[in-house]
């Protein structure tokens, strides 16, 4: 869908740093965008994180809750933005669900597609950038941080599978996906970005 990323990448990469460089260079270029993210982005949404985040679960469970909350955060906040020709930038979305529960929780794409079948109807990306970082060369490996999700406790293997199953999906739909593999220097990171969503003309 036009005017529609999304942003993903396994833990501890630094998305949520490029997130927030995104939102400095369109604010500072005078250009409107809506920063949003999931699991969340509405009241119920948010809640629904919460659970997933928290409760243990079976796998299809967890995948029904992540579909649901889209729905919300689809039909509340994506829509109504893209419908008035803004700019929305989504911190994950339905790329998640393929690489953690499709891949990683073994629930396969197929079945990931079917229950996001509202999402992949109505609001999928046109374009999503993948911070492509092995995430066990940076997964637990930040100064301080603290552990409190079910997501961030799972194993290695789990977090190695989720990166192997983006890698798929950047294979899949090589047109949708912008891979930026991060530098030191976070900035030139930050710039390589808004290089590429320049070229695809979907900002200044
Ligand atoms: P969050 O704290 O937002 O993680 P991050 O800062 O890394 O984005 O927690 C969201 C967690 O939920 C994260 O581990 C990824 C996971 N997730 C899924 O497993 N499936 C999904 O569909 C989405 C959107 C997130």
């Amino acid at each position: 869908m036009d005017r529609f990323i999304s942003i993903e990448g396994c833990e501890g990469v630094g998305k949520s740093t490029q997130v927030k460089y995104l939102k400095e260079y369109l604010e500072a270029t005078g250009q409107q965008a809506v920063f949003t993210r999931e699991p969340g982005g509405t009241p119920v949404a948010e809640k629904i994180r919460d659970i997933i985040l928290k409760e243990q679960m079976s796998e299809l469970c967890e995948a029904h809750l992540f579909a649901a909350a889209r729905i919300e955060h689809i039909k509340q906040v994506i829509l109504p933005a893209t419908s008035q020709g803004k700019l929305v930038v989504c911190d994950r979305f339905i790329d998640s669900s393929l690489a953690y529960q499709g891949y990683a929780r073994g629930l396969g794409a197929e079945k990931i597609m079917e229950i996001n079948d509202f999402a992949v109807k109505n609001c999928m990306p046109q374009c999503t950038v993948f911070i492509d970082m092995n995430p066990l060369n940076s997964w637990r490996k930040q100064k301080g941080k603290v552990i409190d999700d079910r997501m961030e406790e799972e194993s290695a293997e789990f977090h190695l599978a989720v990166y192997e199953g983006f890698k798929k999906l950047v294979e899949l739909y090589p047109e949708r996906f912008i891979c930026i593999v991060p530098q030191e220097d976070k900035l030139l990171t930050a710039e390589s970005i808004v290089e590429a969503l320049r070229t695809r003309g979907i900002i200044r």
